[in-house]
């Protein structure tokens, strides 16, 4: 019996669960199961998007038949030609030979290899931005590249902006009656799965991911229809924030994964005693024991947390197999920019320790912690104290540096040594206003520019609040610190300390790198002595998880007045700081942000747009629309999408996003 799911007013899911496999890809196991995920759409034509896995194809055959209730199949829309969404492609070809198989020229060759089944008469062979219309609904075709194979493709309904987006945004599990994310908690219930499935199938392939995110960034997008798990229509962007860190293999958490292979037991005592050392130190722990264990969840946290430990023993002259699996794995899926630390066991010859380090230091950004501990068989009483060592080592890693000792500052503007007392007058600068946002984490200084700052209570300790928006990293830093400072700007505030503070990210840039002075409150923090008129330091007793905002409740630890200048409030700085006209025009249509001035190509503005300078939505955007919109000639990658502008494209060009050469070009005009 038929088993669909109705997602629009004329399209339905027609796809299946499966719950038997044992070994997805043959190597990662699925004890939730997993969904193959199919799609009809009933418009004056029909058109099917995917097949599934053959397991499952007498399901997905009478879902289909009876979702067609008679009417005949006009398109089948191939995506991707990985068999467990393509398996029964000939089936269908079979069943419904009147149906046009849309595809593109990879996908073309790869029906041939698999099917031998002489399909050729009957496919239509789109490429980048080609377009299909079955009466209301008309598609747009996009190439994904490497996410997960290279023939992949995704298709954008741009009649009820819908993205079909192939592998993209799937997860192991099954659906298990939903179709829809918001029909459970995923962020919690299902991001683990969801993890463990990007990082080991299209974990390699970070920066074609971040070259597919970056086209549909252009696309206002209302459904998200994964080939894989659940249909994504509302919260999409806590999920897309996660796959913009797995793909630039940023770690989720700061922590410690510590993944051990240990025969008798010896090794395993030695990074027991290490997790309870950092435990002790305040920091956050996971174990694995990698005969134990599949490699695919190891690899998964391993994307997930800051810094790793791998332990080993000596086996065969080698590291034990295990952990070679284990490794392999890790550099197989291009994880980078992690702080590791390593501990090997050896009896006579202890060599793991060096075939590691020699494994991992192929990753990029790949940085040692310590030396590699050596156990000889089992530790000994001397080397409690190497492990502390190794442990303060990570700890002083991991976690947020202590503020360093209290500063005499002098401040510029006020001339007042030190400052360590909460004045309440600081309190009356506060207005809807602008201020600087400061803290500290790794001995690094962070700052960006809010407007969100507020006292709520009056008694003490004086609470106030500030909200940031989370796609700031200082955001993200004082969730981590726990301590931030608010400088609260003047009139006289100039337009460059705004662009310094709030257009660029620190994530790219030192913001005080050059700064002029070296102002800090008595907990370390940083503050802004100039074109400011008072200072509060508060420490984080609450937040609140606001969508695109955060909001932190603090207690306010030091206060003080530096100048009497008026609050700039937000009307001041529309009105007289930032300067009037946004950038001169260019050629195409798109949105200013009349924030900062930042340009979107394009003529829609996707609903949760963020501005990638000043982090603003659309509301701060306002429509350009220029005299003459004309193309830009140049040559298009038909490998992952990059687009040359030019007329000519040199021979021994490459293409800085998938490497590959002039051959793999073709002229385009965008
Ligand atoms: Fe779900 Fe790459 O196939």
């Amino acid at each position: 019996m038929y088993c669909t799911k109705r997602i629009t007013d004329d399209m339905s899911w027609v796809g299946a669960d499966d719950r038997r496999l044992a070994f997805f890809e043959g190597v990662y196991g699925v004890p939730d199961g997993v969904s193959y995920n199919s799609y009809i759409i009933k418009d004056e034509k029909t058109i099917l998007f995917d097949t599934v896995d053959k397991a499952v194809c007498h399901n997905f055959f009478e879902n289909l038949e009876h979702e067609l209730a008679g009417r005949g199949l006009d398109y089948l829309v191939i995506s991707h030609m990985e068999p467990d969404h393509a398996a029964t492609i000939a089936d269908v070809a079979l069943r419904y030979p009147e149906a046009t198989i849309v595809c593109n020229a990879k996908i073309k060759t790869m029906l041939q290899n698999y099917f031998h089944a002489g399909l050729d008469a009957r496919l239509h062979v789109v490429a980048e931005g080609d377009t299909l219309s079955t009466g209301r609904h008309n598609f747009t075709f996009v190439m994904a590249p490497m996410v997960h194979w290279p023939e992949v493709m995704m298709t954008y309904d741009t009649t009820d902006k819908i993205l079909f987006s192939a592998d993209a945004f799937g997860s192991f599990g099954a659906l298990n009656g939903r179709i829809f994310s918001d029909e459970c908690d995923f962020m919690h219930e299902c991001i683990d799965e969801a993890r463990r499935y990007y990082t080991n199938i299209v974990g390699k392939y970070g920066p074609q991911v971040q070259a597919v995110l970056k086209k549909a960034a252009g696309l206002e997008i209302k459904l998200v229809c994964p080939l894989h798990s659940f249909v994504w229509r509302q919260g999409f962007g806590d999920f897309l924030e996660k796959y913009l860190k797995w793909s630039s293999y940023e770690p989720e958490e700061n922590g410690v994964l510590i993944a051990y292979a240990s025969v008798y037991g010896h090794t395993e005592n030695a990074a027991n005693i290490l997790a309870a050392k950092l435990c002790d130190r305040g920091v956050k722990v996971k174990m694995y024991d990698t005969s134990v264990t599949p490699a695919s969840y190891i690899v998964s946290d391993a994307f997930k947390y800051s810094h790793l430990v791998f332990a080993a023993t000596t086996y065969n002259a080698g590291m034990f197999v295990t952990m070679e699996q284990l490794l392999h794995d890790i550099a197989a899926h291009n994880l980078q920019k992690r702080k590791v630390a390593l501990i090997e066991n050896g009896s006579w010859a202890p060599t793991s320790g060096g075939l590691m380090r020699g494994v991992l230091s192929g990753l990029k950004g790949t940085e040692f912690i310590g030396d590699t501990l050596t156990v000889r068989s089992s530790l000994t009483e001397e080397q409690l104290g190497d492990l502390d060592v190794l442990a303060d080592a990570i700890a002083e890693s991991v976690l947020p540096a202590k503020p360093a000792a209290a500063e005499v500052a002098v401040s510029a503007e006020g001339g007042m040594e030190g400052i360590f007392e909460v004045d309440s007058k600081a309190f009356n600068k506060f207005s809807y206003g602008c201020e600087v946002l400061t803290t500290r984490v790794d001995g690094k200084d962070y700052g960006c520019i809010i407007n969100t700052a507020g006292q709520i209570t009056s008694s003490d300790p004086k609470k106030i609040t500030i909200s940031c928006i989370k796609a700031n990293h200082t955001c993200d830093m004082v969730a981590k610190a726990g301590v931030f400072n608010i400088s609260i700007l003047s009139e006289d505030a100039p337009y460059d300390l705004f662009k310094h503070f709030g257009f660029q990210s620190g994530r790219d840039v030192d913001k005080f790198a050059d700064w002029p002075d070296e102002l800090r409150t008595e907990n370390g923090l940083r503050y802004i002595g100039q074109h400011t008129n008072a200072v509060l330091s508060a420490r984080v007793i609450d937040s609140r998880d606001c969508g695109t905002q955060m909001l932190y409740i603090a207690e306010v630890v030091e206060a003080h007045v530096l100048s009497d200048k008026p609050s700039c409030t937000y009307s001041y700085y529309h009105a007289h700081i930032k300067p009037k006209k946004a950038p001169a025009g260019p050629a195409v249509e798109g949105w200013v942000c009349k924030v900062c001035g930042y340009f979107h190509e394009g003529p829609e503005l996707p609903a949760d747009f963020v501005c990638p300078l000043c982090k603003h939505g659309p509301e701060d955007f306002e429509h350009y629309v220029p005299a003459v919109v004309n193309k830009k000639k140049g040559w298009l990658c038909t490998i992952c999408g990059y687009f040359y502008e030019g007329e000519t494209l040199p021979a021994d060009f490459v293409c800085p996003i998938c490497h590959h050469g002039a051959d793999a070009f073709e002229p385009a005009e965008q």
